[in-house]
């Protein structure tokens, strides 16, 4: 199993997915459709929001660096997902 990358920019869009990343959402692509109303294959470009619940709480967790990096674990139908957040300066290669 592999490591998947989703990185953001300042503005919470989704810049790059890596390819592990992209092959975990066709996994959950049936459940993020049906929570979310959302093509997991399309997500690049969208806002991170749009694969989240409750937006409100998950920015009151990225506003404050004293959070980061934050881990958590996320559920996603039957699949747990390890979730580390942690901040980035660099400017994110388009892919
Ligand atoms: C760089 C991109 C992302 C960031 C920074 C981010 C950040 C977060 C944070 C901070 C949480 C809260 C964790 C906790 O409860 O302690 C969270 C929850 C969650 N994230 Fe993300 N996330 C990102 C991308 C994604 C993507 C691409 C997906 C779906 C494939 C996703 C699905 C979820 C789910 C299902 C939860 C838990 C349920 C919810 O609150 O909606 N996230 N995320």
């Amino acid at each position: 199993m592999g490591t998947n990358v989703f990185t953001a920019d300042a503005d919470r869009n989704l810049v790059f997915i890596n390819k592990n990343a992209k092959e975990t959402l066709k996994a959950v692509a049936g459940e993020i459709r049906k929570s979310f109303n959302v093509d997991a294959n399309n997500l690049q470009g969208m806002s991170i929001h749009s694969v989240h619940g409750d937006p409100d709480r998950i920015e009151k967790i990225l506003l404050d660096p004293a959070n980061l990096p934050h881990n958590a674990q996320v559920e996603l139908g039957d699949q747990t997902l390890d979730l580390m957040v942690r901040p980035s300066r660099r400017r994110p290669a388009l892919g």
